[in-house]
């Protein structure tokens, strides 16, 4: 984690409430000792999100979301500490100090940036030179015109160890800045060579305009068809989208999502400039975030393959709940965007994109794709799957519409196929209780992070330290006192006694000890889940403080113990085998 100087965080973090931060981007009102508003993190109609001025941390009840200041703006922006942090700095009116360890990762990370956009200029040179021939016939051959190839910066590495590790050496660039940016491989000799050998090259760029990685395509046939930058500080897969910089600008109002490189490329070759990409991974939360940023609809348009559909069903969940119209386009004869422009033309795909259809009713029709309608049996088979796809949706409307759809396509009444849609879900509905209700009689399983690393060995200490914890948490005489009677040290959660020690050291050098400083100490998951401690133990007053200090004192007696008993057992084991005796 990057390190500023001490007194320009502390001042940073004094100059930054969380709750005028976090106003810029949601209305926020008052609601007893917190602040309520719309989670801008999933899609919602009543608040659930949660804003303490006290303890300064955000909480949603209803995704899960949570954090301090630095992370709420990361999420938010999607940035990266180091800018979150120049972000605030500059809404605070102060400057970021210069020449910090801060600084040498940014100047780490830029050089390997600038190193990504010089291997991209090299990529391109080659291309064109003598040597870029095949790359040329390949690119021109699959319909891509001259202008598209400098639009995208289409390139060609050669096909030798070394011509663009001699190029950025002579430029100055060190082994490790090339090892860094994800241009070079160190082989089991130790030795450094290029990365991307006699590939066509594509350079990905993220939403400021700037080269962070590569995939690189094989002419022929070989595995991998396409090798790409390896994931790094720089190469962010989870967080960018393909052709996103160009994209944004566009003026439909609506993104399309495509899997590949050359679908993007195609799209836009043919007049479609709003196609992005999702670089072969499945979506994540943070490209849907990053869509929802800049169009309100998006049209989900991958291969129409069954990979492709299933990548469907998963990005319709994972957009839903940014609140984005979510439609899918159903494409017929062609396996993708670019193979269909080919044989039909952009017309012909202006109308699919017009036909798009909406998420629900595109899974409808899925559905009824798998049945026979002319076969009563299967119709009641039909009706039954519609039935519980009706259940899921949220809108009455749209249920009342799509349940008239079905009755006409089965011949059953509409309302027939409502009752049982509302019965399904209420059933639904019961079910979820019914789990919830399960976690609050079962505190262990309630209060159980989520997180394999952070899960609590000692349930009961742990319910005593999340209390202590979040009571200490914005009260730095109550924090001082308690220091004296206990340390993070005796905690059975090695992250809560994190979380305690933190808090300790800031009270003793006359700091807050509120959550503000956290995502300096701790990591993006960690604080996440400090939060849902703090937001669930929200109403534990300062009367148990010494209840909890007593518990977590006896639990660490009792694992103290349990510990020396191991060592006598494998002192006494030791001797055993020492002596050849077995089992007594
Ligand atoms: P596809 O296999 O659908 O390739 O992978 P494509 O985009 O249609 O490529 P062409 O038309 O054959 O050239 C979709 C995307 O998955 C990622 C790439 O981002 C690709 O564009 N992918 C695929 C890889 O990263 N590595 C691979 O080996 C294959
Ligand atoms: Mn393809």
């Amino acid at each position: 984690m990057v390190a500023y100087p001490r007194e320009f965080m502390d001042e940073l973090i004094a100059r930054s409430d969380i709750v005028s931060v976090i106003s810029r981007y949601v209305s926020l009102t008052r609601r007893g000792s917190g602040n309520l508003g719309l989670c801008p993190f999933h899609n919602e109609k009543t608040p659930s999100f949660s804003v303490s001025s006290d303890k300064q941390f955000f909480h949603c009840f209803g995704c899960g979301v949570g954090g301090d200041v630095i992370s709420f703006v990361m999420k938010i922006e999607n940035l990266d500490f180091p800018d979150a942090v120049a972000k605030l700095a500059d809404w605070a009116g102060m400057e970021v100090p210069q020449s910090t360890y801060g600084e040498n990762d940014r100047n780490r990370r830029k050089r390997a940036q600038e190193a990504c956009r010089d291997a991209a200029r090299f990529f391109h040179e080659r291309f064109k030179a003598d040597e870029g021939k095949e790359a040329r016939e390949y690119l021109l051959g699959r319909g891509l015109s001259p202008s598209t190839i400098t639009r995208f910066g289409l390139g060609y590495s050669p096909d030798t160890w070394s011509s663009l590790l001699d190029e950025l050496v002579a430029k100055g660039y060190t082994k490790t800045e090339l090892l860094e940016a994800g241009l070079v491989t160190t082989g089991k000799t130790g030795k450094i060579y290029d990365r991307f050998r006699g590939r066509a090259m594509f350079p990905i760029i993220d939403v400021r305009g700037t080269v962070i990685g590569f995939g690189g395509r094989i002419m022929g046939d070989g595995e991998p068809k396409y090798l790409n930058s390896p994931e790094s500080e720089v190469f962010n897969k989870r967080k960018n989208l393909y052709a996103l910089n160009l994209a944004k600008s566009s003026r439909a109002d609506f993104m399309i999502l495509a899997e590949g490189y050359m679908d993007v490329i195609a799209l836009h070759q043919a007049g479609f400039d709003s196609a992005v990409a999702s670089l072969g991974t499945s979506l994540t939360e943070e490209q849907a975030h990053l869509i929802s940023k800049y169009k309100s609809r998006v049209i989900i348009s991958y291969d129409s393959d069954k990979a492709g559909r299933a990548a469907t069903e998963r990005a319709i969940d994972i957009l839903k709940k940014t609140g984005i119209d979510v439609r899918v386009l159903v494409m017929q004869g062609a396996k993708d965007p670019d193979e269909y422009i080919k044989k039909f033309g952009r017309d012909k795909f202006a109308k699919l994109l017009e036909n798009a259809l909406p998420s629900a009713e595109y899974r409808l029709s899925m559905v009824r794709d798998t049945f026979d309608l002319s076969d009563d049996k299967q119709r009641v088979g039909y009706i039954k799957s519609a039935v519980s796809q009706l259940a899921r949706m949220s809108s009455a409307i749209e249920r009342e519409i799509y349940a008239g759809r079905i009755a006409t396509e089965t011949n059953v009444t509409r309302d027939a196929i409502l009752q049982e849609a509302e019965r399904e879900r209420k059933r639904l509905l019961r079910e979820k209780k019914r789990e919830e209700e399960k976690k609050i009689l079962d505190p262990v399983a309630a209060i159980m992070p989520k997180e394999k690393e952070a899960r609590y060995k000692n349930p009961r200490s742990a319910v005593a330290e999340e209390g202590l914890v979040t009571i200490c948490c914005g009260d730095v005489k109550l924090t001082l006192k308690t220091s004296e009677k206990i340390s993070g040290g005796m905690f059975s959660s090695e992250l809560l006694g994190r979380v305690f020690d933190v808090m300790t050291e800031r009270a003793r050098s006359g700091l807050d000890t509120d959550m503000s400083a956290f995502t300096e100490v701790f990591g993006e998951n960690e604080v996440s889940h400090i939060a849902t401690v703090f937001a669930r133990n929200a109403d534990k007053s300062a009367d148990a403080i010494d209840d909890y200090i007593t518990i977590i004192q006896q639990e660490n007696m009792k694992g103290a113990a349990a510990e020396s008993d191991d060592a006598i057992l494998a002192a006494a084991e030791f001797y055993r085998k020492k002596k050849g005796i077995r089992n007594g």
